[in-house]
């Protein structure tokens, strides 16, 4: 059983849950192949975002089972229910259905220079960095800007200032980046 959080702007005046039941092998199948079973097969006015399919581009982030996470990434099995729930991300405002406008996100991603910023002139070649200086922010390029975690942040919803965890994971990316 599956049930979603829906709203349209030009219909609803507020978000309602629909519920619907959907044939699936809780082995191989994740949260997304059950919304794209919705939409292709009970309901096309179905909205949300995803491209990559394979938790890359981090475009499908939704809150499952009262979790931030990747429709893509999560199979039936590893959330081990047959009752599911799936609503927008929390804390930015809803689009629609699971489709939030992610501005504010990106707003507080571009205030922290996510970028090289540097004075020094442009080499012939590539700016050399060696694997102990890059070791120390490898990690942080890892971030695929989902918004997850940031929209799990109740400092995010409550203090409109705060740049929440996204951002500062990608000030870290370039802070400790020898090069920056
Ligand atoms: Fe790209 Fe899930 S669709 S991360």
């Amino acid at each position: 059983d599956l049930r979603i959080l829906r709203f349209d702007p030009e219909r609803d005046e507020k978000p309602h849950w629909e519920a619907y039941t959907v044939e699936a092998d809780p082995k191989r199948d994740r949260i997304l192949d059950l919304l794209h079973r919705v939409k292709y097969e009970q309901d096309g006015t179905l909205t949300f975002r995803r491209s990559c399919a394979h938790g890359v581009c981090g475009s499908d982030a939704m809150l499952i089972n009262g979790r931030n996470r990747l429709a893509c990434k999560l199979r039936l099995e590893q959330l081990g229910k047959r009752r599911i729930t799936v609503a927008p991300l929390p804390g930015l405002p809803v689009i629609k259905d699971l489709v939030v406008d992610m501005d504010a996100f990106f707003d507080k991603f571009k205030s922290v220079q996510p970028y090289l910023v540097t004075e020094k002139p442009a080499p012939e070649r590539e700016r050399i960095q060696s694997a102990e200086e890059h070791a120390k922010f490898e990690d942080t390029t890892k971030c695929i800007l989902c918004a997850a975690c940031t929209t799990s942040c109740p400092s995010f919803w409550a203090q409109p200032s705060y740049v929440g965890p996204a951002a500062i994971v990608n000030a870290h990316r370039f802070i400790f980046d020898s090069r920056d």
